[in-house]
């Protein structure tokens, strides 16, 4: 190896083989449900890794709306793109099958980001198990890291950072600075009238977070972001039992600024939430494998639910079915449409 160059890592290494299997997952799962998947292009890491997501989608002539969810914004978080993957799997799986789920696909598209951050992803693989930012160099590449979960244009720098770039909560240089936050709040930007929840997932700590972070005040639809995560908790506990907190980040985690969900409820987007996922802290980001399969099960009740009340909050009348009154107009017409013609 030559002095002083970095070398470029060969593709097979351990790390870059576990993205590379989510980026095979990707492909394959797209093959396979063709009518549904799509992947996209969402843009790049600064390592210029190509970001995607996948988008689950219904074949329907009715506008829908959008559900957003994000897994891997923390490298070390290693169950949340677990997660992600479970949820789509599972979404395919039993879409014809599960009524719930039949009933928002007709509604609601799911767009799924498995691993936002890929650059520190793959180093907590190769290098360092509890890396937590991206893999930004700054300062002459003396110090590496931006916490992307600090970056985002929402009261930034102001509670709950670091400005020293060695710090594991480093904000960046400014509001999206980084080209994995720009990546993503452009494109939510871009689609936030049809957004109507976004949902965001770590580790660990068994919680789920409302807005906001940076403020111990209220958003003013708190209360229903708070009876929703409520319902959602208990369906989680429902499958195994596992105990879940609700409650605002500032008041049951802690203070930060700049973080996605606090953003994204900030530019418009109502129902926005963190999951932090499984445990309390005796594995905390080293989550046993044996752990993996019932975290992700008792997750997608809480996720389900969540995304069930969007749908019969904005589409009260449900699915494009043939009601009786539908039926009987359309009866009425083609008995109009006859008489005309004949
Ligand atoms: N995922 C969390 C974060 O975004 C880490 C939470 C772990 N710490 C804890 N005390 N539960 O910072
Ligand atoms: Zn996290």
């Amino acid at each position: 190896m030559e002095v002083g160059k970095r070398r470029k890592l060969p593709l097979c290494t351990k790390n870059s083989l576990q993205l590379f299997q989510i980026y095979q997952w990707m492909t394959q799962i797209q093959k396979n449900n063709s009518e549904l998947v799509t992947q996209h292009f969402l843009g790049k890491t600064f390592e210029n890794r190509t970001m995607y997501y996948l988008q689950i989608s219904q074949p329907s002539n009715k506008p829908k709306k959008i559900i957003w969810m994000d897994c891997g914004i923390h490298a070390r978080e290693w169950i949340s793109p677990a997660f992600c993957q479970w949820f789509v799997k599972e979404i395919l799986q039993n879409y014809k099958s599960d009524p719930k789920i039949s009933r928002f696909l007709q509604n609601l598209d799911l767009y799924v980001l498995p691993v936002l951050n890929i650059d520190g992803y793959i180093y907590s693989w190769e290098e360092d198990r509890l890396w937590r930012k991206n893999r930004f160099p700054y300062e002459n590449g003396t110090c590496y890291g931006t916490d992307l979960n600090r970056n985002f244009n929402s009261s930034w720098g102001s509670v709950g950072v670091s400005f020293n770039c060695s710090s594991d909560v480093f904000c960046g240089s400014g509001p999206e600075s980084e080209p994995e936050t720009r990546a993503v709040a452009q494109f939510i930007k871009s689609k936030k009238s049809d957004i109507l929840c976004y949902l965001t997932i770590h580790s660990y700590g068994q919680l789920i977070l409302t807005p906001y972070g940076s403020t111990t005040t209220p958003p003013s639809n708190n209360e229903e972001l708070m009876q929703v995560a409520k319902e959602a908790a208990a369906a989680l506990t429902g499958k195994y039992g596992t105990s879940y907190r609700v409650g605002s980040t500032a008041l049951i985690l802690y203070s930060n600024s700049g973080s996605s969900r606090d953003w994204v409820h900030t530019i418009g987007i109502p129902l926005s939430y963190t999951f932090e996922l499984r445990d309390t802290g005796t594995h905390g980001f080293i989550l046993p494998a044996n752990q993996i399969q019932p975290t992700c099960e008792e997750t997608m009740l809480a996720v389900t639910t969540i995304i069930d009340y969007v749908d019969k909050k904005y589409f009260p009348d449900g699915a494009v079915v043939l009601t009786s009154s539908s039926l009987g107009l359309s009866l009425c017409l083609s008995i109009v449409l006859t008489w005309t013609v004949s």
